[in-house]
């Protein structure tokens, strides 16, 4: 069991969180309106407790879930409070138009923010590929979740691989945090899925396997 903090309290903290207790882990949530951290956790239940705002959390694994906009200010509030944790980045810092990035033309998201966190913290990106109502399912057709992972610190990957496995999801390492550019760009792959082919948001990217 672990103890997981995610900063954020909108859907996807709350499909993170209930996976992450309903597979025995300890849930903290934090939020820059205690309020909403406090409903999350109600929500959540299984003694999901509320963490205060831009102070150490609990965790050693700390889930950014709020949006790309907010998340390098949110990172710079915390500072020092992240040292040495492992930040899951989950963001998706997509332009207006949905097909672009409001990231510099040279960098993508994951490194933004691994530029402004901590320097013994490490950057992961995970979980950006689904869209938080078909995560909190767990699974689509039968067939767990697959939840990408890109970061270059080889065991925090091994930890959060093995975090999401014991959320019944399957965990697909696709190399070093430069890959976490590609896995920004499967978000627009779904958004123009969405727009284009299938006209809905229920469906998952994923990787199809011979048995
Ligand atoms: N939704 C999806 O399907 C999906 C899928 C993959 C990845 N993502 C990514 O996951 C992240 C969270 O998405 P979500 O759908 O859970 O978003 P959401 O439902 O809109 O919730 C966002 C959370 O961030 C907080 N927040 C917003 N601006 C903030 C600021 N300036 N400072 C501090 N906190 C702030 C909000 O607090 P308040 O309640 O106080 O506004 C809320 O708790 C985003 O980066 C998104 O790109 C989303």
């Amino acid at each position: 069991m672990s103890t997981i903090s995610i900063i954020g309290s909108g859907g996807m903290a709350a499909a993170i969180g209930k996976l992450a207790t309903g597979a025995g882990h300890r849930v903290e949530v934090s939020s820059r309106e205690a309020t909403s951290a406090q409903t999350l956790a109600e929500q959540i239940g299984t003694g999901t407790t509320v963490g205060k705002f831009g102070v150490t959390p609990l965790g050693d694994i700390v889930v950014l879930a709020v949006p790309y906009a907010a998340v390098l200010e949110v990172v710079r509030q915390y500072g020092n409070a992240l040292a040495g944790k492992i930040l899951v980045d989950i963001t998706n810092p997509v332009a207006a138009d949905m097909m672009s990035f409001v990231t510099p033309k040279d960098s993508f998201g994951a490194q933004e923010i691994a530029r402004v966190a901590p320097g013994d913290a490490t950057v992961l990106k995970a979980f950006n590929t689904q869209f938080s109502h078909v995560l909190a399912g767990g699974s689509l057709a039968g067939q767990p979740l697959d939840v990408f992972l890109a970061g270059n610190d080889a065991g925090a990957k091994t930890i959060i691989a093995g975090f999401v496995e014991s959320l019944g999801l399957r965990a697909m390492d696709i190399g070093d945090l430069s890959m976490a550019r590609t896995l920004e760009h499967m978000c627009l792959l779904s958004l123009g899925l969405m727009a284009h082919s299938i006209k809905h948001t229920n469906f998952a990217i994923g990787v199809s396997l011979p048995v």
